[in-house]
């Protein structure tokens, strides 16, 4: 079989949906690249900042390495302002719905509610924004993490000067993240919380 022959869902056999579904399996083993190839085209998003918002991504995660966060953490940090080329409005619930799958859970909340965090940097210069929007998040679970997030990898990543580890030191992170199986609740661990910083690792990754 090359094609199915159904025009309507609702008509299509056992052996269709099979042939199909190992077509979508065999596909989604290049989601990796795929993004990849996203990040860089958001080279061209964004002007006006001193980076661009490939080189944000990449120092973000730069700086994410460089504190000894795990590998949720630093694909989370890479992959956080994704979203910026088809959803302005959105861009961090549209980062988060695919990273959900595949990182904990924590990341994915910090990367779909980092849009509110990051407004306490300069909410306050514009007309109808609310520097303190992240308030509407006070008392969960992870609102330090977004906290951390925010001032540590987000806020301070617009740094020309910044010694930016290059994108391809990152691309076998990003793969081995999205060839883990979907949702699986070793890797999603509800609740539990991994610190951003660890100064041990840290420490190694500095020499
Ligand atoms: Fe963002
Ligand atoms: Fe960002």
């Amino acid at each position: 079989m090359e094609k199915v022959t159904f025009t309507q869902m609702k008509d299509g056999t056992r052996e269709e949906y099979e042939f199909l579904t190992a077509h979508e399996i065999e596909y989604t083993k290049g989601t990796a690249d795929r993004l990849l190839k996203a990040l860089v085209e958001l080279d061209e998003s964004l002007s006006g900042y001193q980076v661009t918002r490939l080189g944000h991504s990449v120092q973000s995660a730069t700086r994410a390495w460089r504190d000894g966060a795990d590998i949720d953490w630093v694909v989370s940090a890479l992959l956080h302002d994704i979203g910026d080329i088809y959803a302005p409005y959105n861009h961090d619930e549209y980062a988060a719905t695919i990273l959900k799958p595949f990182v904990r859970e924590q990341c994915t909340w910090v990367v779909q509610t980092h849009g509110d965090f990051q407004m306490v940097y300069y909410g306050h210069h514009l007309n109808g924004f609310d520097q303190n929007k992240r308030d509407r998040h006070r008392g969960h679970p992870y609102f330090e993490d977004n906290v951390a997030f925010c001032e540590r990898w987000d806020q301070a990543s617009f740094d020309p000067d910044y010694d930016d580890l290059p994108i391809g030191f990152f691309a076998p992170m990003v793969h081995e993240v999205f060839a883990r199986p979907a949702y699986d609740p070793e890797v999603i661990r509800p609740g539990v919380r991994v610190p951003l910083v660890d100064e041990t690792v840290a420490a190694e990754r500095h020499d």
